[in-house]
């Protein structure tokens, strides 16, 4: 499964350019605006399936200086590592599954932009929260940004599971129990390059403090 996803997201970055793939914004301003409200420029940060974004640009900018991007795709991590040339060093560029990641350290928030929406099997769910659980510190902020139930039924033509706002809620409930605060949710569009609206939502959990 892993060898077939890796696979996908490797001939997507090496099939376009990072700036015409449907899922590319040129500056991720609601991001920074809700990481920048859980934690400042001191807290460690890892953008979870970051692609080749934009994101490690922004948090840099910004003066974060603790930045990790995971994704499976080397492909799409290359891509940003060569945009960000010198700028690159600071980062941690981890090329890995999330299903089958063990962190190796504790992170104060996870930013996850269009990557939950594609597990699909509850399998997948399930091991990403048991990621997700194990790599946030207490207290930390999880900011999950999905397809909303509006949204498209695909992205990069995998078939994807669409969430209110309140159904990513329920779901991050049931898969870690208790251990979860709500701090916000909305909802908001994005438009692809082509000019096309995607409706997504957005909801930002903080981990209670002695769980998990
Ligand atoms: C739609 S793109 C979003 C990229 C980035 N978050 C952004 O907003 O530009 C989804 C990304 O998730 C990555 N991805 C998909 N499944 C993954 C998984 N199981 N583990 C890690 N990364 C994954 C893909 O390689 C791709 O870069």
């Amino acid at each position: 499964m892993t060898d077939n996803r890796t696979t996908h997201w490797d001939n997507r970055y090496r099939g376009a350019e990072p700036e015409n793939l449907s899922w590319f914004e040129a500056a991720p301003a609601l991001s920074l605006r809700l990481i920048g409200q859980a934690a400042g420029p001191d807290a460690s940060v890892i953008d979870v399936g970051g692609g080749a974004s934009r994101m490690p640009d922004a948090l840099l900018e910004a003066g974060y200086e603790d930045i990790t991007v995971l994704d499976l795709s080397a492909e799409a991590l290359a891509r940003s590592r060569a945009r960000l040339g010198d700028r690159a060093a600071p980062v941690d560029w981890q090329v890995a599954d999330v299903t089958h990641w063990q962190p190796a350290r504790l992170y104060d928030l996870w930013h996850d932009r269009a990557v939950f929406h594609f597990l699909t099997d509850a399998g997948d769910r399930a091991a990403y929260a048991r990621a997700l659980s194990s790599a946030l510190a207490p207290g930390g902020t999880a900011i999950l940004m999905s397809f909303a139930d509006d949204g498209p039924e695909k992205c990069s033509g995998l078939p994807v599971k669409r969430y209110a706002p309140e159904d990513l809620v329920a779901e991050i409930e049931r898969l870690l129990p208790g251990q979860f605060d709500v701090k916000e949710t909305g909802r908001f569009a994005h438009t692809t390059p082509s000019g096309a609206e995607q409706r997504f939502q957005y909801t930002v959990f903080q981990k209670r403090v002695g769980t998990g």
